[in-house]
């Protein structure tokens, strides 16, 4: 359908050339440039830092995504008893660090209720920042190597803000941060909010504002409405699996849900795209609500990125992997051929585990 487009606008310029309009710029091998919402190149952004290469969520992964030249580096943010911001998935600290191997810990195991349901394990917001240091990260995807167990702290906020802005200096156009408030919830529940500290630490680097190279993202939406009201900073309302209803094509949105777990620091919760656009510039869905899987040989495109870019949201997709075992069928084990799909699509951001396949991906797809 795209390529269709291209050859159409190629056609439409020779022709305008022929007739002698008098729009001469408008020659036939003019690049018609990507299909996203303000024309811009799609976004790369390193998902848990480049996750694929080293342990998610410590600075030697945001390093290495840095160093490949990604556009953003992504800190999923939980809290610490003492009300600290530090780098994790989750708030249970099990899978992704040695706190199983502590035995000073091990009475820290608790059972709490998350998002409506009974989870048993370590939580971060049970230690001190002082107690989380001793902790080391291991990498918890099993596909991949745990070479680095054990090597590296969890870092918080403010010291991976320290790692963009030394690796910034000088730069003309700065790499991102597009850090995640996760389970705001259950945080709040606690009585450790996120979302306050998140914005102090983000004006004492001098990262918020309209203008500033950030985007803060949220599963749920009443965090992200309180944020609002309190900061003209990009926001992302993200989408869970279950976020949004499709017409009986499979490829109409309809409607729009988003769990808000016992937070009712927003509105209303939103039912639609137009909705979500009032207090976000951008929607971060999963990937198989813009390709569906529905069991046929090929994936079933949404109009979902069109849908979105015609209320004023950028769309960031989530989450690209290089593993042949996460690709699906059509892709035939090849990455790029996923990104070049998508990229076709006109999206504007994906969040990749592997930046360095993205951005050469972006690199061939412009060189088309
Ligand atoms: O933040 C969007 C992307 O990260 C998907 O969510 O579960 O990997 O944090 P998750
Ligand atoms: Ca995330």
């Amino acid at each position: 359908m795209l390529n269709e487009s291209r050859r159409t606008l190629a056609c439409l310029a020779a022709l305008l050339l022929w007739t002698g309009t008098g729009v001469t710029a408008m020659a036939a091998e003019t690049p018609i440039g990507w299909q996203t919402l303000k024309g811009a190149a799609p976004l790369v952004i390193a998902h848990r830092g480049a996750s694929g290469y080293r342990p998610e969520h410590t600075l030697a992964s945001y390093a290495l995504a840095i160093e490949f030249g990604a556009d953003f580096i992504e800190p999923d943010l939980v809290a610490t008893r003492d009300g600290h911001l530090i780098a994790r998935h989750e708030p249970l600290l099990d899978e992704t660090t040695d706190v199983g191997v502590h035995p000073e810990f091990a009475s820290r195991k608790t059972t709490r209720t998350m998002d409506g349901k009974a989870i048993s394990g370590f939580f971060a917001s049970d230690f001190t920042l002082q107690e989380i240091k001793t902790l080391r990260a291991v990498q918890p995807n099993p596909a991949r190597s745990k070479q680095y167990d054990g090597q590296f702290e969890i870092p918080t906020f403010e010291e991976i803000l320290e790692l963009l802005t030394k690796a910034n200096a000088g730069r003309n156009r700065p790499i991102g941060v597009y850090p995640e408030t996760k389970h705001p919830g259950f945080h709040l529940a606690l009585g450790l909010p996120l979302e306050d500290r998140l914005l102090t630490i983000l004006r004492e680097y001098h990262l918020e504002g309209r203008d500033a190279p950030v985007f803060i993202q949220s599963f749920e939406s009443a965090n992200l409405q309180y944020l609002r009201g309190k900061t003209t900073t990009r926001q992302v309302q993200l989408m869970d699996e279950g976020a949004l209803e499709y017409d009986a094509t499979g490829q109409q949105v309809i409607g729009v849900r988003i769990a808000d777990h016992g937070d009712r620091r927003g509105d209303k919760s939103p039912t639609s795209l137009a909705d979500i656009a009032r207090y976000a510039d951008a929607i971060g869905p999963w990937k198989r609500q813009i390709l569906r899987d529905t069991g046929a040989s090929s994936l079933l495109r949404t109009r979902l990125i069109e849908q979105a870019h015609a209320v004023g949201l950028l769309v960031h997709t989530y989450t690209f992997r290089n593993e042949p075992a996460t690709l699906a069928p059509q892709y035939q084990g090849d990455p790029l051929q996923e990104y070049r799909q998508i990229f076709d699509l006109g999206i504007d951001g994906v969040f990749s585990d592997f930046p360095d396949t993205a951005l050469e991906a972006r690199r061939r797809h412009r060189e088309r």
